[in-house]
């Protein structure tokens, strides 16, 4: 193997840019050419395709977002689209390609392989969603601007005894609101992977009045239903002074946290240790502290309750530390 490729792709995710780094500098370290995509499968596609050296991902390692772009693309959703991404590789004598992205971005990457692209997947989306890895890029970064963002309601709630509902983003996924409302001491968490009981949250709230609590916060993960909608049931079954916060795309940006850095570096060059001992497709992980390499078929096979490696025990803590 003489060159690869690296994209970034699907929603950004804060380390995604060390994960870049550490691509690019252990594959110049291991003799390798490395070439940069643009802008995901679309900018495979349109051959938005360049070299990269060791100067060209300096400075980037504390930066959120993704030097090299990332965009959603229907085109690779379609045979011909991907026809034509693979014609850009041969064109540019690339002979494996590291997609750093979601479990979109993942499929993707497995079409590729299909057609005879290898492949190596680095994890990264503030979802944490990906089976078969305990963690993804992204996540912990997310969970504390979610943290941050709870200790601030919190003082609010507090001064005007208020209620506070506060939408987390995941998509079909609880951990950012799971995790999120563990640390951030919140009375009441809806994850999609739990179905939720509105007289049991409006007990518990009582319960909280009763005992002379002067805020409550209420975390709920977008894949169960908006925050407004929330909000809309609980003054409908009971007046309660309540408040809204979607905290939106600001879950996805800002300078990675150490942990999301040293993550990325460790990912990022096993990608490309992956692909130098001859693995076709390949996804990189986290299990039990270790870096992982497993098969990318994993990441798709079903769960017996359709989640990805949910953590129900720590559910149950955040309902026993909140009563
Ligand atoms: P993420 O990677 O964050 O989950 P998406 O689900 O939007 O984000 O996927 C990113 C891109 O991956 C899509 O825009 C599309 O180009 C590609 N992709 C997703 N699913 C498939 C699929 N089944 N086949 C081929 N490409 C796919
Ligand atoms: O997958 C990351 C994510 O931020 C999800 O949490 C969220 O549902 C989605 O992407 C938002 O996507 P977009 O940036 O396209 O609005």
């Amino acid at each position: 193997m003489k060159k690869i490729a690296v994209l970034t792709s699907g929603g950004d995710a804060p380390g995604m840019n060390a994960a870049l780094r550490a691509v690019v500098r252990k594959s110049i370290y291991e003799g390798l050419e490395v070439a940069g995509v643009f802008n995901g499968y679309q900018g495979l596609i349109d051959g938005k395709i360049e070299l990269l050296q060791l100067g060209s991902v300096g400075d980037i390692i504390q930066r959120g977002g993704t030097m090299l772009r990332s965009a959603r693309c229907p085109q690779f959703l379609t045979a011909e689209g991907r026809e034509q991404a693979m014609a850009q590789l041969r064109r540019h004598a690339v002979e494996g390609v590291v997609v750093i992205g979601g479990d979109g971005s993942f499929r993707g990457a497995l079409e590729l392989s299909r057609l005879g692209m290898p492949v190596a997947c680095v994890p990264a989306t503030i979802d944490n969603d990906i089976n078969g890895t305990d963690f993804t890029i992204g996540f912990d970064t997310a969970l504390n601007t979610v943290i941050d963002a709870i200790d601030k309601i919190r003082d609010t709630a507090t001064s005007h005894e208020r209620t506070f509902i506060i939408e987390v983003m995941g998509r079909n996924a609880g951990d950012l609101a799971l995790w999120a409302g563990l640390a951030g001491g919140a009375e009441t968490i809806l994850i999609p992977e739990e179905k939720y009981d509105m007289p049991k949250i409006l007990n518990r709230l009582r319960r909280g009045t009763e005992r002379g609590k002067k805020h409550s916060i209420i975390i709920v993960a977008e894949g169960v239903m908006s925050a407004a909608e929330l909000a809309e049931k609980l003054i409908t079954e009971e007046k309660v002074d309540t408040r809204v916060s979607v905290l939106g795309h600001i879950q996805r940006g800002g300078s990675p946290s150490a942990r999301d850095r040293v993550l990325a570096s460790q990912f990022g060059a096993r990608a490309v240790e992956s692909l130098l001992r001859g693995n076709v497709k390949t996804a990189i992980g986290m299990k039990n502290h270790q870096v992982i390499e497993y098969a990318l078929e994993h990441v798709f096979e079903k769960t017996d309750d359709g989640f990805s490696d949910f953590d129900k025990g720590m559910y149950t803590l955040s309902k026993e530390l909140s009563i």
